[in-house]
């Protein structure tokens, strides 16, 4: 199978994550930090080697403000509610994610925040100066995406972050789509919390993800119990990680997605991004010479390594269906993101999204060029 739906879960992992997560679930699986015996020191120590590459990867300072989460909704979900109080107002883009837009709307229902949702171009990109001109004298927060997870967008984040900063608003960054292409530094990029997930770019596991609180942030907590630490306290604790990690951790999936960061690392994010744009741009080019495809996005350095067609009139879904018979794996419908394909003028037929990874190579996008030409015959 050719494997282009990488924005949904990167396949296949580098061979190093498969080996840690089963050498943590074989060799010393215990619970991490409840107990003192030398299986449970070894599970702690592991995940700590992992927080510790996951935030020298995002280019941390403070390995113990990276928060583990269950994915990146949860990780947003933990931002969002943990900021947002009673007569706030919130900015965020059509460009979201459910992820975003959900958490969002659902306060905005109960009544607790204002919401302006600013809008895109047809393109996916959205203007910071629009941003901008949303901006009130109680707005409390700001959430957009680096990188659009329906036509691979690029956001640009450093400057809407810039203009949140001179106003004291802080910024939450859904680097769903980001991590692993675009060189995010949450130390130099005006971001205040980094949301991210460990099962797309970083190459970990599903059923991980990470929270990056920059700096003394008072968030509520989200998720309260156990931590193995101030075990008499019926608050939770406010010690980092402590406060926002209760339960006990996906051990071997943390260890993954630690393994999947050092792979990044010793690989060079240059290497990466060049490998996946020049993959992205054959395939482009291959679309536009398609007659009756119709491409979406901002095309070139605007556009991240996700390619979004359709076929002629046909329906994204029966598209991807027909490439699933051929042996190519894309993602169709409407991806969780309603806005976005409002914004492209796709609410009818959905869209078919090929996403790339580092691991795809030449000969399997001309395949896919080839596979679509077909469709787009049949369907003459
Ligand atoms: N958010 C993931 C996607 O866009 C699942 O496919």
């Amino acid at each position: 199978m050719i494997y282009l739906d990488n924005a949904a879960t990167t396949f296949p992992k580098p061979e190093i994550v498969y080996e840690k997560i089963t050498e943590a679930m074989r060799d010393y699986g215990a619970n991490p930090g409840r107990s003192g015996h030398d299986l449970s020191m070894r599970m702690n120590r592991e995940i700590f080697n992992a927080r510790m590459a996951v935030t020298r990867f995002i280019g941390g300072d403070d390995p113990m403000s990276l928060i583990f989460t269950l994915n990146c909704t949860d990780s947003l979900n933990m931002a969002i509610f943990g900021l947002a109080e009673q007569g706030d107002h919130v900015i965020t883009t059509a460009m979201e994610h459910n992820s975003v837009l959900r958490p969002l709307t659902y306060l905005e229902k109960q009544g607790i925040i204002e919401l302006t949702i600013v809008e895109a171009a047809p393109n996916g990109m959205v203007d910071p100066k629009d941003i901008e001109a949303a901006i009130k004298e109680n707005t409390k927060f700001c959430v957009t995406t680096a990188m659009s997870n329906l036509v691979g967008s690029i956001l640009d984040y450093k400057e809407i972050g810039k203009i949140l900063k001179e106003k004291n608003i802080y910024y939450i960054l859904d680097a769903a789509q980001g991590l692993g292409y675009l060189p995010i530094n949450i130390k130099e990029d005006p971001v205040d919390l980094l949301c991210f997930p460990g099962h797309k770019g970083l190459f970990g596991p599903m059923g991980t993800g990470a929270l990056y609180i920059k700096g003394d942030i008072p968030l509520k907590p989200f998720r309260i119990g156990g931590t193995g630490s101030f075990s008499l306290e019926l608050d939770p604790p406010e010690i980092l990680p402590d406060r926002y990690e209760s339960g006990t951790e996906n051990g071997p999936g943390i260890i993954g997605m630690g393994a999947g960061a050092e792979f990044l690392e010793k690989i060079g994010l240059e290497k990466i991004r060049k490998h996946e744009d020049h993959l992205k741009d054959l395939l482009i080019k291959g679309f536009e010479n398609i007659e009756d495809v119709v491409l979406y996005g901002p095309g070139g350095k605007n556009q991240g390594p996700v390619v979004t067609i359709n076929i002629k009139g046909k329906d994204s879904s029966e598209a991807a269906d027909r490439l699933n018979d051929m042996g190519i794996a894309v993602r169709a419908g409407f991806h969780c993101a309603p806005l976005s394909h409002k914004t492209i003028g796709t609410l009818e037929l959905g869209a078919v999204r090929f996403s790339l990874s580092y691991f795809n190579t030449e000969e399997e996008i001309q395949e896919t060029i080839q596979a679509v030409e077909k469709i787009a015959k049949e369907e003459r």
